[in-house]
C-alpha cells in the first residue's frame, strides 16, 4: 500500500499506562532523529478531563523517566511538548465525541493514524464514532493493540465492526514484538543467508524450543491479566508470531502480503491440540510465593487479591503439519514469575549419523542455533571442537560456542523501542509488520481449542514457586520425548 506519510497521530488511551511507558517516549525518539513531518501533530485523547498544558506536563514527567537521558535534550524536548495535544472524551458522550471530531478536523493537515490503545471492546464503537463524524475515510488508518479480542467469536465481532468502517488495508493490529530488532532480524538471519536454509527443515531439525520467560509478576494490572492469563495475553499473539517468523516458507518479497501469507500457512499449519492431548501436550501453571533474583515475591493469588485459576504459565508441544515441518516438535513456553527473563528461539539439529569417534568415550552433543532475542541479543551455534591434548586413547571433544553479540557487533548504533519502528511504519503506511486479520482469527482458532480442552477436560494450573521454570509437569513434557528445556 503506498500512502502518504500521516502528519497526526491520534492516541486513544493517552493517560495510560502503556502510552505513558511506551507510545509517547517513542513517538519523542523518532521526533528527535526527525524522522517525522516537520508539521507533524500529537493528539492524545481519554476519559480524564486535562487540557493540553497538563497533558505537556504528564508526556514531559514520562520523558523524564522513561528516555535516557543521553537520548533526550532540552531544546527537542519542548519542541515535542508543543506538538502534543490533548482532547477530553468518553465514546459515550455525544457532544465530547462531536468536540474530539472537531478537534481532529483542526489538527489535520493530511493523512491520519488512530492508535487505539484502549480496552478492546472499544475498538468497534471508536471506529463507528470516527465514521460517524466523517473523519474514517481516505488517508486516515487506524492501529489496534493487542488482544484483539477474548477468543475468536469476540475477535471476529470486533474485526467486523473496525472494517465496516476501515478496510483490511487502512488496520494495523500492533504486536509490538514485530516491532523488536531482535525478532526482525530473524528474518534478516533467515533469509539473508544462505547457510541456514539447507538446514531449517525435518531432516536435519530435531526439536525446537521458543521461550518467552519474563520475572515480572502481574503489575497492577490483575484485573486484565485475570480475565486473559497467559494463553491470551503472550501465547496468541507474541509467541505465535515468534513461530510463524521461524517457521515460516521464505516470502517472495519483503512486503506486508507476501510475509503475511506465509504467516498464517504456518498457522493453518498447526495441528489442533484436541480435549484428548490437552493433558499430555500442555501444562498450565500458576505462580505461588518465591524469589525472584534473591527477592522473595507473593503469589499469583496474594497479588490478586482473591482466589484465580487463571495461568500465569503455559507449556505446549504443538507440531506444524506440512513438508518443511512434518515430525518436529516445537516447545512453545511463557511465564510471569521465572528466574530470569529471556526470549530465545533454540534449533537442535539431528545427531550426526554414525560416530567416528565411538570408541574415545568422547561425548557428542548435537548442534543447536540458540536466537537470544532479549534482554541481550545474541546467536549462538554450538559446535564439537576436539579438546587440545595429546591424548593416544583418541580425540576427547567438547562443546564451544560460536557467540554473536549483536549489541556488540552494532555499538555505535542506539536499539530503538518497537514502537519506533512500528509508529513509523502506520505513518508511512507500510503493514508489513502488523497482524492481518486472517493471521489473527487463525491463532485464536488454535487457542480456542485448547482453553476449550482444558475446560472439558478440567485442567486448572498446577503451582509453581516464583523464581522456578513452572511447574514439574512441564520438564515431562519434554523429556518424555528425549528432550530437555534449555535453561
Ligand atoms: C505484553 C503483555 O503484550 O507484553 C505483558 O501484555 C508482557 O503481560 C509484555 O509483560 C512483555 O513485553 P516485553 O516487550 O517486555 O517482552
Amino acid at each position: 500500500m503506498s500512502a502518504r506519510p500521516a502528519s497526526l497521530l491520534v492516541i486513544f488511551g493517552a493517560t495510560g499506562d502503556l502510552a505513558q511507558r511506551m507510545l509517547l517516549p517513542s513517538m519523542y525518539g523518532l521526533y528527535r532523529d526527525g524522522l517525522l513531518p516537520a508539521d507533524f501533530r500529537i493528539l492524545g485523547t481519554a476519559r480524564s478531563e486535562l487540557d493540553d498544558d497538563a497533558f505537556r506536563a504528564s508526556v514531559a514527567e514520562a520523558l523524564d523517566r522513561r528516555v535516557a537521558a543521553g537520548d533526550r535534550d532540552e531544546a527537542s524536548v519542548q519542541r515535542f511538548l508543543a506538538a502534543v495535544h490533548y482532547q477530553a472524551a468518553a465514546i459515550d458522550d455525544a457532544a465530547a465525541a462531536q468536540a474530539l471530531g472537531a478537534r481532529i478536523q483542526s489538527l489535520r493537515s493530511g493523512d491520519v493514524v488512530y492508535h487505539l490503545s484502549t480496552a478492546p471492546r472499544f475498538y468497534a464503537p471508536i471506529c463507528a464514532l470516527l465514521g460517524a463524524v466523517g473523519l474514517a475515510g481516505p488517508g486516515t488508518r487506524v492501529m489496534l493493540e493487542k488482544p484483539i479480542g477474548h477468543d475468536l467469536a469476540s475477535a471476529i465481532a470486533i474485526n467486523d465492526g473496525v472494517t465496516r468502517v476501515f478496510d483490511e488495508a487502512r488496520v494495523f493490529r500492533v504486536d509490538h514484538y514485530l516491532g523488536k530488532e531482535g525478532v526482525q532480524n530473524l528474518l534478516a538471519l533467515r533469509f539473508g543467508n544462505a547457510l541456514f536454509e539447507p538446514l531449517w527443515n525435518a531432516r536435519h531439525v530435531e526439536q525446537v524450543q521458543i521461550t518467552v520467560a519474563e520475572t515480572i509478576g502481574v503489575e497492577g494490572r490483575g484485573d486484565y491479566y485475570d480475565h486473559s492469563g497467559a494463553s491470551r495475553d503472550m501465547l496468541q499473539n507474541h509467541l505465535l508470531q515468534l513461530l510463524c517468523l521461524t517457521a515460516m516458507e521464505p516470502p517472495a518479497h519483503f512486503d506486508p502480503s507476501a510475509v503475511r501469507d506465509e504467516k498464517l500457512k504456518v498457522l493453518r499449519s498447526l495441528r489442533p491440540i484436541t480435549a484428548a492431548e490437552v493433558a499430555s501436550h500442555s501444562v498450565a501453571g500458576q505462580y505461588s510465593a518465591g524469589a525472584v533474583e534473591a527477592i522473595a515475591v507473593p503469589g499469583y493469588r496474594d497479588e490478586l487479591g482473591r482466589g484465580s485459576d487463571t495461568e500465569t504459565y503455559i507449556a505446549l508441544r504443538a507440531h506444524i503439519d506440512n513438508w518443511r515441518w512434518s515430525g518436529v516438535p516445537f516447545y512453545l513456553r511463557t511465564g510471569k514469575r521465572m528466574p530470569r527473563r529471556c526470549t530465545e528461539i533454540y534449533l537442535q539439529f539431528r545427531a550426526v549419523p554414525h560416530s567416528i569417534f565411538k570408541g574415545s568415550g568422547a561425548r557428542m552433543n548435537p548442534n543447536a542455533l540458540i536466537i537470544k532475542l532479549q534482554p541481550e541479543e545474541q546467536i549462538e551455534l554450538t559446535l564439537m571442537h576436539k579438546v587440545p591434548w595429546l591424548d593416544r586413547s583418541g580425540l576427547k571433544l567438547s562443546q564451544v560456542t560460536l557467540d554473536l553479540d549483536v549489541h556488540d557487533a552494532f555499538a555505535q548504533t542506539r536499539r530503538r523501542l518497537a514502537y519506533e519502528r512500528l509508529y513509523l511504519d502506520a505513518i508511512e503506511g507500510n503493514g508489513t509488520l502488523f497482524v492481518r486479520r486472517d493471521e489473527t482469527e487463525a491463532a485464536w482458532q488454535w487457542i480456542d481449542g485448547i482453553l476449550d480442552g482444558w475446560r472439558a477436560q478440567g485442567v486448572t494450573p498446577k503451582a509453581y514457586p516464583a523464581g522456578t521454570w513452572g511447574p514439574s509437569s512441564s520438564v515431562a513434557l519434554t523429556e518424555r520425548h528425549g528432550h530437555s528445556w534449555r535453561e
